[in-house]
């Protein structure tokens, strides 16, 4: 197993926020897990990545990570696209790739369109082209695992379409933990699914088997 999470407690302080959260993800794998605003699904993310504090076990290529800084966890492989897509708005496209690593030119193999904007600001970027560079700039630092939060966040559904081609090419090279409440997106990318609600992992299974209709209108 390239990712096992488990039975993960995650705190604010005293507030528990993730109740023994248990997942999962293979080599190989697209994984999404899926569910409404405040379930606690960044906090996942960011539990893996270190960024908060947790009880329980998270093990990548079965080593615990448990003590490890996330600038260390990065180093072994993992990385994370975040919420908001925290782009450096007043640098160049260019700029805020070699911000993360040397090698421009894999990411505009990926993205033809960001070295057709590469002198541009990043604030001037439609939000499509936006989470792209977010994407870009996490895939330099060659990870064996990608997490996205909520990429099809603030975006048109054709804008969310071509986004989910993107990442299913992306899929075939690293394996993919997303966080999502876009059920569409997250159905066209992943081979399994996770429901989380409430700090809970209430249903799981194979994209196609789950009953997401229980869940989401
Ligand atoms: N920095 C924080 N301090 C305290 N509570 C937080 C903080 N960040 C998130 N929370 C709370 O943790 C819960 C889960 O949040 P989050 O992981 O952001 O959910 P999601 O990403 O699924 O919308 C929410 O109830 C939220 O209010
Ligand atoms: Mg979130």
């Amino acid at each position: 197993m390239l990712l096992s999470v488990d039975n993960l407690r995650a705190y604010y302080g005293k507030l528990e926020v993730l109740h023994g959260v248990s997942i999962c993800v293979d080599r190989g794998e697209s994984v999404c897990i899926l569910g409404p605003n405040g379930a606690g699904k960044t906090t996942l993310l960011k539990s893996i990545c270190g960024l908060v504090s947790y009880e329980g076990e998270v093990l990548f290529e079965g080593l615990n990570l448990n003590g490890l800084k996330p600038y260390e966890r990065i180093k072994l492989g993992i990385a994370l696209c975040p919420e908001g897509r925290r782009l450096f708005l007043n640098m160049s496209v260019e700029d805020n790739l070699i911000v993360a690593g040397d090698d421009v030119d894999y990411a505009y193999k990926l993205f033809p369109r960001l070295k057709e904007r590469r002198k541009e600001k990043a604030k001037n970027l439609r939000g499509g082209e936006q989470q792209m560079l977010a994407i870009a700039r996490s895939l330099l630092l060659k990870p064996k695992i990608l997490l996205l939060d909520e990429p099809s966040m603030g975006l048109a559904p054709i804008v969310v379409e071509s986004l989910s081609r993107v990442i299913e090419e992306i899929s075939k090279e690293v394996s993919i933990l997303i966080v999502e409440q876009n059920v569409s997106l997250a159905m066209d990318i992943s081979d399994r699914c996770y429901i989380l609600t409430s700090g809970r992992i209430v249903d799981e299974g194979e994209v196609g088997e789950i009953d997401l209709s229980r869940y989401f209108k």
